[in-house]
């Protein structure tokens, strides 16, 4: 079915709440926040929504607050028309494409900020970016007002934000990270990725191929600090690799594991989080892993 295309604030707390009305009982809202120029892992989001929720919701806006003056937000790239053919296959019922005056009519005065969690990992090189993301999210969950709201977990630090945001306000909201859809060779979905040559994206398969040998490492006994350094050498055989980051952290209060105790001993997830530069093009990529499957 075509979803609805909802470009202003009113119109859509209007469509959510005629929504509710005639499901008193049943009714169950399903948000997936984006920035467009959708990918199969955005579609991944919206089906799954469309599975758990009455109502999917997605909304694309390029969200100005959170690039910093030097980022990509003027050349982020945008095809609203092939958005929209993609939300319609994936089963998105509105389709929410606010202008940039609808969401910040006025300079913004209130911005939302977690402390701790975003001063590390991408918050350390893009000071005040998870700010913009906290704050527009917000904005978004009080005029949705959904039941879900889905997140990839290739922005890991982004889901345990969005998270400890949405407890530390009592926001009634489920939110449910989900996996990461890859490539078929295993680059990560990313809308950045056509931003890469031929080259660059051939070089840059060395995130997901070290990625997958970090289960091993850990079970074969690593500290983070090896684990660091196996990880760095791995993706610096690359020539074209430019690492900004390659760190070991808790999941989801991304603190630091102890230092001199096999990673496999740790009692919480961990978090294994890369930003590495190709040319211009700046890729994020992590895996997850949970104490029971690294013993
Ligand atoms: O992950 C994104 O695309 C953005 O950070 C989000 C969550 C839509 C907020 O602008």
């Amino acid at each position: 079915m075509t979803p609805r295309i909802v470009r202003r604030i009113a119109e859509l707390r209007e469509e959510v709440a005629g929504y509710r009305r005639q499901q008193p009982e049943a009714a169950r809202v399903g948000l997936i926040p984006t920035m467009g120029y959708l990918h199969e892992g955005h579609a991944s989001l919206i089906r799954r929504s469309a599975q758990e929720n009455g109502l999917t919701v997605l909304s694309i806006f390029v969200n100005p607050l959170q690039f910093g003056p030097n980022e990509d937000y003027n050349r982020y790239p945008r095809d609203e028309g092939r958005d929209i053919a993609l939300a319609s296959a994936s089963g998105a019922n509105v389709v929410f494409i606010p202008t940039e005056e609808e969401m910040y009519p006025e300079p913004i005065r209130t911005t939302v900020s977690v402390s701790g969690l975003t001063d590390r990992l991408c918050g350390a090189s893009r000071p005040g970016h998870f700010d913009g993301v906290a704050t527009i999210v917000s904005k978004l969950f009080h005029i949705v007002l959904p039941d879900h709201a889905y997140f990839g977990l290739k922005d890991a630090q982004q889901v345990a934000v969005v998270a400890r945001m949405t407890r530390d306000l009592n926001l009634p909201i489920d939110i449910v990270p989900c996996m990461t859809v890859r490539e078929i060779d295993g680059l990560a979905l990313s809308s950045r990725n056509i931003y890469l040559n031929h080259e660059e994206r051939s070089q840059a398969l060395v995130l997901s191929q070290s990625l997958s040998q970090v289960p091993g490492w850990i079970e074969d006994g690593m500290t983070e600090a090896e684990l660091v350094v196996r990880i760095r050498g791995k993706i610096r055989s690359q020539p074209l690799a430019d690492i900004e980051y390659a760190e070991v952290l808790t999941f989801p209060d991304l603190t630091q594991p102890s230092a001199d105790r096999p990673l496999r001993d740790s009692k919480e997830p961990l978090l294994v989080a890369l930003a590495v530069r190709f040319g211009k093009t700046r890729l994020i990529d992590n895996v997850l892993l949970f104490p029971s499957e690294v013993k």
